[in-house]
């Protein structure tokens, strides 16, 4: 199975250790979180981020925060808190519900021990569903890949690789299995303003020796009308039960663009980021991160600093909607840790689910 080169997380005795994504790829930092307030913080500031990584560490704030109180009072505050820090992302609340259900089965003596229990299998099961996914992408990139006499061409947008999850990555996962089979592959890697997580994959790749080659988010459309796409896979964040997902803002351009250009769009994700409980896109809540990250871009100055550079006046007015929704109808198909389905035909993958 993939090896994280850096743990996204780690327990660390009653505290966990994570990497700071707010600072990459220009310094890599660690952050040790010893209190519900950090976690809190983390995941709000995106010192962690990704789906599949803010649910993780939702799990462990729980069992950090009951280090000196588990009753029934302190674990709903816990819950509460930690629930409040990012709306989009549903694995962090299907994280959380999984901490509540298992919790409420303990007494509040065996609670702490209990709750990092679970949150440990969190942290593993996703590792395990990230090789899955790979796997079940591999198959896809192995079909498109058969026949050419060059590298096959997939585009990617935001971080959906190891950075975002407990293992390999949900896009990239099926990146990583070809890379590991051998199988040449090239990856066109959109910048992702206001954020910039494509710099993050475009870290990643270049540690792990995939060809890449970043564009900006704008570009998008010209690569894909000219053919030189492949396909497309990115990452989600909240898939309803219909299939429309949502991802990082700019992944419905992609959509729009591949389909209309005839290239596969595929949303690689597990089913701890499937919402049954929203039947359509329209019911998924929308980040709005305010418009600071729209004026500002974070760079490093000569010296090597790390520093937040301001492109507009404080005073412009700027809408920062962090994530959009792509709708079922452009998604080729959804590649889960069970397979891959048409976007209407997630229940068929996951029957005994009830929410
Ligand atoms: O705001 P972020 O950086 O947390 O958004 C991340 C994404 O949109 C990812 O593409 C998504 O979470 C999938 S991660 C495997």
């Amino acid at each position: 199975m993939f090896t994280q080169p850096i743990p996204t997380i780690r327990r660390d005795g009653d505290a966990v250790v994570i990497l700071d994504q707010t600072l990459l790829p220009h310094a890599c930092e660690l952050r040790r979180l010893t209190s519900l307030d950090e976690v809190a913080t983390a995941i709000h500031a995106m010192q962690v981020r990704g789906a599949p990584l803010i649910g993780a560490t939702a799990a462990y704030g729980v069992a950090i925060a009951l280090a000196a109180d588990a009753s029934d009072v302190r674990l709903e505050q816990a819950l509460t808190t930690l629930a409040a820090t990012r709306p989009t992302a549903v694995n962090l609340h299907w994280a959380l519900g999984k901490m509540r259900e298992r919790l409420s089965l303990v007494t509040p003596a065996e609670r702490h021990a209990a709750a990092w229990r679970e949150a440990e299998t969190i942290h593993r099961d996703d590792a395990e569903m990230c090789a899955a996914i790979g796997g079940h992408g591999l198959a896809i990139l192995e079909r498109l890949a058969a026949g050419l006499d060059r590298p096959l061409r997939v585009m990617t947008h935001c971080n959906a690789g190891w950075l975002a999850t407990c293992g390999a990555g949900t896009a990239l996962a099926p990146v990583y299995a070809a890379k590991a089979l051998g199988l040449a592959v090239e990856v066109w890697v959109s910048e992702t303003r206001p954020r910039n997580q494509g710099l993050l994959t475009a870290w990643e790749l270049r540690e792990a020796g995939v060809p890449l080659r970043l564009i900006a988010d704008n570009a998008a459309g010209i690569l894909l009308a000219r053919g030189e796409v492949d396909v497309v896979i990115t990452g989600a964040d909240r898939v309803a039960a219909n299939g429309d997902a949502a991802n990082k803002v700019g992944t419905y351009l992609k959509a729009l663009a591949a389909r209309e250009h005839g290239v596969p769009f595929y949303i690689a994700a597990p089913f701890s980021t499937v919402d049954f409980g929203c039947a359509d896109g329209g019911a998924i809540p929308i980040e709005d991160r305010g418009p600071g990250e729209v004026c500002t871009v974070l760079g490093v100055d000569g010296d090597g600093a790390v520093k937040t550079l301001r492109l507009a006046p404080e005073t412009t007015a700027a809408a920062n909607p962090a994530f959009d929704v792509t709708p079922a109808r452009c998604i080729t198909g959804i590649i889960t840790e069970r397979g891959v389905c048409a976007p209407g035909r997630l229940r068929d993958l996951y029957p005994e689910a009830t929410r």
